[in-house]
């Protein structure tokens, strides 16, 4: 004890000083991120938006990719009426030349890459599994799982030529709790859990850190989909309740502050893990 700077009080000073650093004191404190580059892809809505957000409240450049040009818009606004940093370039992840032109542009725009948070994701519309199309199970696995591949492939020359940084990958409990009529994205997130270890093994001596995380029923815009196609809205919604521990879902910020750990140098000893952030579902 009593080595290091004390993480946990820093971390709730500056969460109470949101937009961007600034305590009522008018005392500029320390962000997390300072000087950091970071793309998140998928960062137009839901956690996303809030860890790109959260990510340039704390002091980085952060490039988002999106296919939501709108989203992606309203977002640079946001941050830009907050005093941070944030250049949307659209960019579908299942486009290989889309993800690579997204780590070309962080590079030119602020001249490194730091972090990538690879992020968009697709649901797959509850269907029994033997009801499963191949174009719905190809559709989920390109944008969830050869998105975060192009996304790792695309960034680890940019973080080796940055002598180091970080991956954090978005998997889901699905890669290890059965959610139910979810085939093509649980095997999608299973294999993002296996390729985060292959890279983490991979590029570990080469100050390359490659973690996931694994969220447990958040409050976006993929569950309120998942909401309005449900034949009773108010039984799935209490089931999600009931399945997790903490009687609730999670929000975008609480996600964004697991990325922010793992994307920076307070994670510096840990790599190829699956972080569950899920209101202790997968403990029951
Ligand atoms: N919501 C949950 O409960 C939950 C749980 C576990 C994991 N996840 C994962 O979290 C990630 C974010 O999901 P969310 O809940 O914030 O959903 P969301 O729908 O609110 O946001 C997803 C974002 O990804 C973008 N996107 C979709 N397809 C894309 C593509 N091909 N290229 C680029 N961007 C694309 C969307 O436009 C949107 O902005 C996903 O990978 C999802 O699988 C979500």
């Amino acid at each position: 004890m009593g080595q290091g700077p004390d993480i946990r009080f820093e971390s709730e000073l500056t969460m109470k000083s949101r937009p961007f650093g600034r305590l009522d004191l008018g005392i500029e404190m320390q962000k997390r991120l300072d000087g950091m580059v970071a793309i998140v892809t998928g960062g137009a809505d839901g956690m996303g938006r809030a860890t790109a957000l959260l990510f340039a409240r704390e002091g980085a450049r952060v490039v988002v990719g999106d296919v939501d040009t709108a989203g992606g818009a309203s977002l640079e606004a946001e941050a830009k009426a907050a005093g941070g940093e944030i250049s949307f370039l659209r960019c579908d992840v299942s486009v290989e030349a889309d993800v690579a032109g997204l780590v070309a542009h962080a590079e030119t725009r602020f001249g490194k890459l730091d972090t990538i948070f690879n992020n968009a994701g697709i649901e797959q519309p509850v269907t029994p599994s033997d009801q499963v199309s191949e174009a719905l199970f190809e559709r989920v696995i390109d944008v969830n799982l050869k998105g975060t591949f192009f996304g790792c492939k695309h960034a680890l020359p940019a973080l080796l030529r940055n002598g180091g940084g970080t991956i954090v990958n978005n998997s889901s409990v699905s890669a290890f709790a059965n959610v139910g009529g979810n085939l093509s994205y649980a095997a999608s997130k299973g294999g993002i859990m296996s390729m985060t270890r292959v890279i983490a093994i991979e590029y570990a001596t080469r100050n390359i850190r490659c973690n996931a995380i694994n969220p447990g029923v958040i409050d976006t815009g993929m569950n309120r989909r998942n909401l309005d196609l449900a034949a009773d809205p108010a039984q799935l919604e209490q089931k999600w309740r009931s399945i997790t521990p903490m009687g609730r879902m999670g929000t975008g910020d609480e996600i964004g502050e697991a990325v922010l750990f793992l994307a920076s140098k307070q994670s510096s000893f840990i790599t190829g893990i699956g972080l569950l952030i899920d209101g202790g579902r997968v403990a029951t």
